[in-house]
C-alpha cells in the first residue's frame, strides 16, 4: 500500500477498555472538521509504526461525521500491530489513517441476518445500527468465548434494537449455543447474510449456509485474521532477487517479507495476513506454498505470483521478480 493513501491525520480523543483484551479508540479531526463520510462495513487503514499498516473496521454509527471509532483486539502473538495499538497509542496522540474504504457493504434487501464472532463484531455492529436506523428487518447473532471478552454488550443492550440481538458465550450455557444450521435452514431469496470474526467462525457459518443451499451471491464476509497459519512443519528456503542475483535464507520462523526488509529489499505490506494483496509479488521460478486468501484457486495454481507477507515455498528456492 502506498503511504499516500494514508491521507488523514486524526487525534485519539478517547481510549476505552471495552472488554478483556479489546480497546476502542475514538478518532477525530484535530481541527474539529467533519471526517469523510463512511458506510456500514467500512474500514480505515491505520499506520501503527513505520511500514506497518493495519485495517480496522469502523464501529460507530455511519451517520456520524465528528468521529471514527475502531476496536482493537490484543494479540500477543501478532507481529506488533495490535499490541502496539494497545500499549503505544494514548489519548491525545495523532494517527495517520486512510479515508474509509468499504469492501463489505450492505446490499439492499428485505431481510438481513448478521453473524459476529469476537472482535468481528465491529463491522457487524455498524451494520446493525444502520439497519435499525432505517427500520429494516434484521437479526444479529453475536458469539464470544466469554462475557468478559465481549465488547459493546452494554451499548447493544441499551439500544433500541436490543431485541434483534442474540448473545452466545460459554459462561451462559443456558442461553444455548449458536445453531447456525437451524437459523439458515431455509434459503430465502430476500435475505442476505453477513459474517465477520475469526476465520474458523466465518468458515463454519459460510459452509453451513452453502450446505443448506444458500447462493454465494447472498453471503458476505470480511476476514479479520487472515488464513495465515504457521506450521510446525515449516522449513527454511531461499529467495533470490532476479534483478540483483542476491539470495537470502528464509528461516522457519520468519516470513519472506521480514527477511527481505531486514536486507533492505522493500515490499509494501498492509494486512500482513494474506488478505489485501498489497504485497503481491511475481514469481519467476520455483513453487510457492500459498497461504493467502487474496488469490483464487486458479491464480494459486498458476504459481506466477505470491504474497510474501505470509506465503512460503514448496521448492528449495523462489526467484522473485524484484
Ligand atoms: S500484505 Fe496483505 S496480502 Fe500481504
Amino acid at each position: 500500500m502506498s503511504n499516500s493513501t494514508l491521507s488523514l491525520f486524526v487525534r485519539v480523543t478517547k481510549k476505552t477498555q471495552e472488554a478483556e483484551d479489546i480497546v476502542s479508540f475514538e478518532l477525530a479531526d484535530p481541527h474539529g472538521r467533519p471526517l469523510p463520510a463512511f458506510s456500514a462495513g467500512a474500514h480505515v487503514d491505520v499506520r501503527i509504526k513505520d511500514g506497518l499498516v493495519r485495517q480496522y473496521s469502523l464501529c460507530n454509527h455511519p451517520e456520524e461525521r465528528d468521529r471514527y471509532r475502531i476496536a482493537v483486539l490484543r494479540e500477543p502473538a501478532s507481529r506488533g500491530g495490535s499490541t502496539g495499538m494497545h500499549d503505544d497509542v494514548q489519548e491525545g496522540d495523532l494517527l495517520q489513517i486512510s479515508a474509509p474504504k468499504n469492501h463489505f457493504p450492505l446490499e439492499p434487501s428485505p431481510r438481513t441476518l448478521l453473524f459476529a464472532g469476537g472482535i468481528g463484531v465491529t463491522p457487524i455492529l455498524c451494520m446493525a445500527e444502520r439497519l435499525a436506523h432505517t427500520h429494516a428487518h434484521f437479526e444479529m447473532h453475536y458469539c464470544a468465548r466469554s462475557r468478559d471478552r465481549m465488547a459493546f454488550v452494554d451499548r447493544i443492550q441499551q439500544s433500541d434494537y436490543a431485541e434483534h440481538v442474540h448473545f452466545y458465550h460459554d459462561d451462559q450455557p443456558e442461553a444455548g449455543n449458536l445453531d447456525v444450521a437451524s437459523l439458515v435452514a431455509e434459503p430465502d431469496k430476500d435475505t442476505h447474510i453477513y459474517v465477520c470474526g475469526p476465520s474458523g467462525f466465518i468458515d463454519h457459518v459460510l459452509s453451513t449456509c452453502k450446505a443448506q443451499g444458500w447462493p454465494a451471491s447472498q453471503l458476505h464476509t470480511e476476514y479479520f485474521t487472515g488464513a495465515v497459519q504457521d506450521s510446525e512443519d515449516d522449513e527454511s528456503f531461499e529467495v533470490k532477487i532476479a534483478s540483483s542475483g542476491a539470495s537470502f535464507t528464509v528461516p522457519k520462523d520468519k516470513t519472506v517479507y521480514e527477511v527481505l526488509s531486514e536486507n533492505g529489499v522493500e515490499i509494501m505490506v498492509s494486512c500482513e495476513q494474506g488478505v489485501c494483496g498489497t504485497c503481491l509479488t511475481r514469481v519467476l521460478e520455483g513453487e510457492p506454498d500459498h497461504r493467502d486468501l487474496y488469490l483464487d484457486d486458479e491464480e494459486h495454481a498458476a504459481n506466477d505470483q505470491f504474497t510474501p507477507c505470509c506465503s512460503r515455498a514448496k521448492s528449495k528456492t523462489l526467484v522473485l521478480d524484484l
